[in-house]
């Protein structure tokens, strides 16, 4: 028998009330699934917008959230009268490290004007990291480490014993220019129109120091300072970077993701003790004495304000203390007695020479420079500056005695002839 209309529109009407039912249990469940969702994102992910993991940069883990606020920051800057991308500034950044100029600027001429004659910061600084344990900046460590794992010296700007320390974890240093180098925090930077002492806490004003003094160069434009910035930014350090054990680092992620705010302080606590908030440096005495060395680097702030003045009409001096000796530390004079093993001499001296050997820099290299010992260590240990650019001094977290005399062996090795 054929149900009649009549009969037909109640089921057709409790089959639809069943299927809209089902479709508001399946909304609400989505609903409240994404609300969990998002309450487990506010509460878990204190120290950030997403909860830490072994990928998280410290500056997000530590609660300082920098690197965002520096984007904001930019994101609002107008350079030839428009905003310009973070890929952008990085972009630039990069190549004002490499190249001290920027192929395509977002203002002035096309390229820009280099940032110094000669020096670039890569003949100063790595990009990479160069210490095996992040806590211990040791040049014989680092030596042993290129041994081991050749590749990682291999490249054009693979990790080699300079002068200045690496710019890999630069950002998320706390102070600038320590030990021997505090003396550099009188040295003048410039704001606005004005020039003022630099703050030793501020890394833009540790790059306004080195593009100016120890680049031997000028002071960056705005523009080049905040690209210089950007780029640093794509070298910071990250949970993963710390080596802790994999218990440490499930525990101290629990940590960081839990909602207890002292729980999170004690893990930032604990995580700052794991990597340097400062890049340590101490000068090394010359081991022998000598008369022939005459022009010592590093000057005086005195003489290196001087030699690179600061451009303003500021009435503002510069300051011009005498620095004070550095006192060495005595256990360094204890491996000093050591002949020098020219095989080793050969590879230090590709590592931490001859990128300012025998080119632009200094035409001199090899067997040149194999001068006499107290003259060859007052050069290594001081730096020198006679008429053209200056040498950078190794500290005793670049170079160790016992490698600079490696190096004069390999330089006394070869034929008078040879340069290198
Ligand atoms: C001729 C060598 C030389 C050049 C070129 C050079 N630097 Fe440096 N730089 C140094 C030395 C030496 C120090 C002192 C402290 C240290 O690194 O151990 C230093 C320190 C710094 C610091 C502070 C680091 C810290 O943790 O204390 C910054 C930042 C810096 N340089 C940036 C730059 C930038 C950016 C450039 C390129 C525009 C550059 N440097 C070029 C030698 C150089
Ligand atoms: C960042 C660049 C740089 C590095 C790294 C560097 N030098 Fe030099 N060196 C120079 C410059 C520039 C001069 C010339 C300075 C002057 O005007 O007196 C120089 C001069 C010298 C001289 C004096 C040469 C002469 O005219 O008689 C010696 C010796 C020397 N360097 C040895 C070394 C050794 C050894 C190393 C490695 C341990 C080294 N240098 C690393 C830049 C550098």
């Amino acid at each position: 028998m054929q149900p009649t209309a009549q009969e037909r529109l109640p089921t057709q009407a409790s089959r639809r009330w069943a299927l809209r039912s089902i479709a508001v249990i399946m909304l609400s469940l989505l609903l409240l699934s994404a609300g969990a969702a998002w309450w487990f994102w506010r509460t878990a992910a204190s120290p950030g917008s997403a909860p830490a993991t072994l990928d998280t940069p410290l500056d997000v883990l530590l609660g300082q959230n920098r690197r965002a606020q520096f984007e904001a920051k930019l994101a609002q800057r107008r350079y030839g009268s428009r905003t310009w991308n973070w890929q952008d500034y990085v972009q630039w950044g990069r190549e004002l490290v490499h190249w001290a100029q920027v192929k395509n600027p977002p203002l002035g001429p096309a390229p820009s004007v280099p940032l110094a004659e000669t020096y670039r910061c890569i003949h100063c600084h790595n990009l990479v990291r160069e210490d095996v344990i992040l806590t211990q900046q040791d040049p014989e460590a680092r030596e042993q480490m290129l041994e081991d794992n050749p590749a990682l010296a291999g490249k054009k700007t693979g990790v080699r014993l300079m002068t200045g320390t690496t710019f890999w974890g630069m950002v998320n240093r706390e102070r600038f220019y320590n030990g021997y180098y505090a003396r550099y925090h009188r040295l003048k930077v410039r704001d606005g129109g004005q020039f003022r002492p630099m703050n030793p806490e501020s890394l833009a004003d540790a790059v306004q120091v080195c593009c100016s003094y120890c680049s031997a160069g000028r002071f960056p434009e705005d523009w080049e300072l905040d690209s210089i910035l950007a780029y640093l930014w794509t070298l910071e350090l990250r949970l993963r970077d710390l080596d802790l054990p994999p218990p440490t680092q499930l525990r101290l992620l629990e940590q960081l993701n839990s909602s207890h705010p002292d729980t999170v302080a004690a893990a930032r606590q604990e995580l700052r003790k794991h990597y340097l908030l400062a890049s340590a440096a101490h000068a090394v005495e010359p081991p022998l004495r000598s008369d022939d060395a005459k022009d010592i680097y590093p000057p005086s702030v005195a003489e290196l304000e001087r030699l690179f003045p600061p451009r303003s009409d500021s009435s503002d001096p510069p300051t011009s203390k005498p620095a004070s000796k550095p006192r060495p530390p005595a256990s360094l004079h204890t491996n000093l007695i050591h002949t020098g093993d020219p095989k080793r001499g050969e590879w230090l001296y590709k590592s931490a020479c001859a990128m300012c050997h025998g080119n632009e820099v200094h035409p001199k290299s090899g067997r040149a420079l194999a001068i006499s010992p107290g003259t060859f260590h007052r050069y290594v240990w001081k730096g020198t500056q006679r008429d053209g650019l200056y040498m950078p001094f190794f500290t005793r977290e670049r170079l160790s005695p016992r490698q600079a005399t490696d190096i004069r062996a390999y330089l006394r090795s070869l034929p008078a002839n040879q340069t290198d």
